[in-house]
């Protein structure tokens, strides 16, 4: 299955409980917005496009439960829902943008109450199933990047999982594998949640593709050891100048890439482009709960009480992206310039 899906007939959100990989394969059914929601903040669900779709999933449960007669009182209630899971997670702009859309939409396709209704759900069903296409047209872009013989370094899951279907990062990665290349994979583990080694760790292993789990601390050795030719990573968000907020780090990944002259990937939809942001440092970066870090699978490994700084994001700056691949194409430096004639295409 993909890695939500909305089941129209029975009225629920189903998805895979990423939480529970690759121990067990669960899904999870949500009858309301507010499961959703829940599901996005405790990342039963995770990974910007895919929090994106499970937004617009959860408007289209939404729009169902509402007992609204009027197409007003109707996008009253499809706003408060749009609230609540907009408050889920602040980094990924996918999340803000999936519901921007629906409920932009919606309000201009102005229908009466019902019409409303089943248009949202058209339009997130819509969503997902671009989502699938992009990142199809991403894996082909950035396959060409990918020599044969390449060893690559990825960070975090920006693999199916992380989007509807295929992947970002590692759906390029996974690309080239399957057009022969004989690649291997360096998976950083990926402190606190554990991304790389539960699920990208995962992913592979189902894809055949060759793979070596590393300690997040060791990418650099490997890098150094000149076992790394490139880094493909996602993002969760990109500022206009080409600074890319992903996965806390990233950053740090990017800069020993630079300092051993590797190239440094950035793979996202354009949906991940926020041009309202003119650099990263305005982009809002998560802080989550103590406890991912004091403890790793319920067991504490850390003094009682201790004081915890656990950012889920960084940004990198721009200087030290090689390029960033889109559905549109890959853009190089200057990422002023080519955001903005990409962004207009
Ligand atoms: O906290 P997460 O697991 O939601 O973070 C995910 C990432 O940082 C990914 O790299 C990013 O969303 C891009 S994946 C398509």
């Amino acid at each position: 299955m993909r890695t939500i899906e909305l089941d129209v007939k029975r009225g629920i959100v189903k998805m895979i409980d990423q939480r529970q990989l690759p121990h067990q394969f669960e899904i999870v059914e949500c009858r309301d917005w507010r499961a959703v929601a829940d599901a996005i903040k405790e990342m039963t669900i995770r990974g910007a496009p895919a929090i994106g779709a499970a937004a617009a999933f959860g408007l289209a449960l939404a729009a169902r439960e509402s007992r609204a007669t009027t197409r007003d009182d109707l996008l009253n209630d499809l706003d408060a829902a749009a609230r609540g899971l907009r408050a889920t997670r602040p980094t990924a702009v996918n999340l803000a943008w999936a519901l921007d859309r629906v409920v932009g939409a919606a309000r201009a396709a102005n229908l009466d109450a019902n019409g409303t209704r089943e248009f949202i759900v058209a339009e997130a069903q819509r969503l997902a199933d671009e989502d699938v296409e992009i990142n199809r047209a991403m894996a082909q872009h950035g396959a060409a990047l990918i020599e044969d013989g390449d060893s690559v370094l990825t960070h975090c899951n920006a693999g199916a999982l992380a989007t509807v279907d295929v992947g970002t990062a590692l759906g390029v990665i996974i690309e080239a594998h399957r057009q022969g290349k004989k690649i291997h994979v360096f998976v950083d583990e990926t402190r606190p949640r554990l991304q790389g080694a539960r699920l990208t760790a995962w992913e592979l292993t189902q894809a055949g593709v060759p793979m070596t789990l590393i300690a997040d601390n060791a990418a650099g050795f490997y890098m150094r050891r000149g076992k790394i030719q490139k880094c493909f990573v996602g993002s969760d968000r990109v500022a206009a100048n080409g600074d890319v907020a992903n996965k806390i780090g990233t950053y740090k990944n990017a800069v020993v890439a630079h300092a051993n002259g590797i190239p440094f990937y950035a793979v996202m939809p354009t949906s991940t482009i926020d041009m309202n942001l003119a650099n990263g440092d305005l982009i809002p970066i998560e802080e989550r709960d103590a406890r991912e870090v004091t403890h790793i699978e319920g067991m504490p490994i850390a003094p009682e009480g201790v004081r915890v700084g656990n950012p889920a994001f960084d940004v990198t700056p721009h200087q030290y992206i090689t390029a960033l691949v889109t559905e549109r194409g890959v853009v190089y430096p200057p990422f002023v310039e080519n955001l903005n004639k990409i962004m207009t295409l």
